[in-house]
């Protein structure tokens, strides 16, 4: 049997892991772990999504909670250090890009323990993006990747990596919005915020560049004033712009105005309704780029780059960064119906789990 742990600490690693771990639970060949570093803590950012998803509970809690890069990062490692002199894991499998991901693979490859990086090779070529250096220095020690996409073959291919170690396998993020359609269309939070589909746009900021910027924040909340004349705005508020808003003082503009709904973040299959039905989206997250591309949902994403290229290149997306003149622009060209259709990528079909679980039990370690 492979001693496999699977690493999560923030909201997008409980959606990515979800269908992973229940993949590896039918497997006769890995014993699976789950460990919770506990960069995320908050009941919406975390336990929501083990409770609505039927993620088992982590074997394992690290209970680092958030503090400074480098001291969350170095808290995960002497952490679970600790916890691999114990356990002796075969392998390590770590999701995304976030610091769990790169603090657990790199005391996991110091030990001599195989880590495979789930998202392997995308890049927003952009290293002020603490992701960016996340997902490099991951790549860049990890021994077999699980790609989502071509392009992020061929960024690994040009690291160096070695073809046999790479396994392109899609999408896991939408194995979970394929596996959880039927609570997504049974919530009921349309009518509860007094919503209809197609009629309003939804919000969602959390990326540094944008929220600890006081001029970018600035601009991307006159935008959004814009904006909310024309159809009401649903805002979800992720705990660090939550603080930010307070810091800079722009809480009064917000309250200001009429249209934009400000509530707490929503857990997955309320947030989901939401994105399937909206007349358009606005956002910095990673995989909410990607979410949309699957539902056909026109967005508009608050970077100058992305890593994920292709919901550019064959999906609903746009870039228009912080800048509010192209913010208004392309929402402008959304409600005038003048928008792009969009495809859905290759292999974004539900089945990446199983194409992971498929590659991890032919490898030879255990
Ligand atoms: C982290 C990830 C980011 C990911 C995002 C998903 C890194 C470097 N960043 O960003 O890639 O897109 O999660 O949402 O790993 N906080 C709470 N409650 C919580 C969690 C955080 O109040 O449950 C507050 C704390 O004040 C904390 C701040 O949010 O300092 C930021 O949390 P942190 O995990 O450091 O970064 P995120 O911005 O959430
Ligand atoms: N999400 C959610 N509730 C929210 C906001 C986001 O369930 O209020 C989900 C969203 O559907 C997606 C994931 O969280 O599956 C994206 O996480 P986030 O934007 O925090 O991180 P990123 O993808 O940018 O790393």
């Amino acid at each position: 049997m492979i001693k496999v742990v699977n690493v999560v600490g923030a909201r997008p690693n409980f959606i990515k892991i979800s269908p992973l771990m229940a993949e590896m639970k039918k497997s006769k060949v890995i014993t699976p772990l789950l460990l919770h570093t506990g960069q995320h803590y908050d009941y919406s950012m975390s336990e929501s999504f083990f409770k609505e998803l039927g993620i088992p509970s982590p074997d394992v809690h690290l209970n680092v909670g958030s503090a400074s890069h480098a001291k969350q990062v170095s808290l995960i490692m002497q952490k679970f250090d600790q916890f691999c002199d114990k356990y002796q894991p075969d392998m390590v499998v770590v999701v995304g890009d976030v610091n769990s991901t790169m603090a657990c693979s790199l005391v996991a490859v110091k030990r001599g323990i195989k880590v495979a990086h789930i998202e392997a090779g995308i890049r927003s070529w952009d290293r002020r993006m603490p992701e960016e250096v996340n997902r490099i220095v991951t790549d860049s020690i990890s021994d077999y990747f699980f790609p989502p996409s071509q392009d992020a073959v061929e960024n690994l291919l040009h690291e160096g990596h070695d073809q046999k170690d790479i396994f392109l396998v899609g999408n896991i993020m939408i194995d979970t919005l394929k596996q959880q359609q039927l609570p997504i269309d049974s919530s009921d939070v349309l009518e509860k915020l007094d919503l209809e589909p197609r009629k309003y746009t939804l919000l969602t900021l959390h990326r540094p560049s944008n929220v600890d910027h006081a001029e970018n924040l600035r601009n991307i909340t006159e935008s959004i004033g814009h904006i909310q004349k024309q159809m009401k705005v649903v805002f979800p508020v992720h705990p660090r712009t939550h603080t930010r808003f307070q810091e800079f003082g722009i809480e009064k503009e917000l309250d200001a105005m009429k249209n934009l709904i400000r509530i707490a973040p929503l857990g997955y299959f309320e947030f989901g309704k939401l994105v399937k039905n909206a007349s358009f989206v606005l956002t910095d997250s990673g995989g909410i780029q990607e979410e949309t591309t699957v539902y056909g949902v026109p967005c508009i994403t608050l970077r100058e780059n992305t890593e994920r290229p292709i919901t550019v290149s064959k999906g609903t997306n746009e870039l228009a960064g912080a800048d509010k003149t192209k913010i208004i622009e392309l929402s402008e060209k959304i409600i005038s119906g003048n928008w792009k259709k969009g495809s859905v990528p290759p292999m974004w079909d539900g089945e990446t789990a199983l194409r992971i679980v498929t590659e991890l039990e032919k490898l030879e370690i255990g």
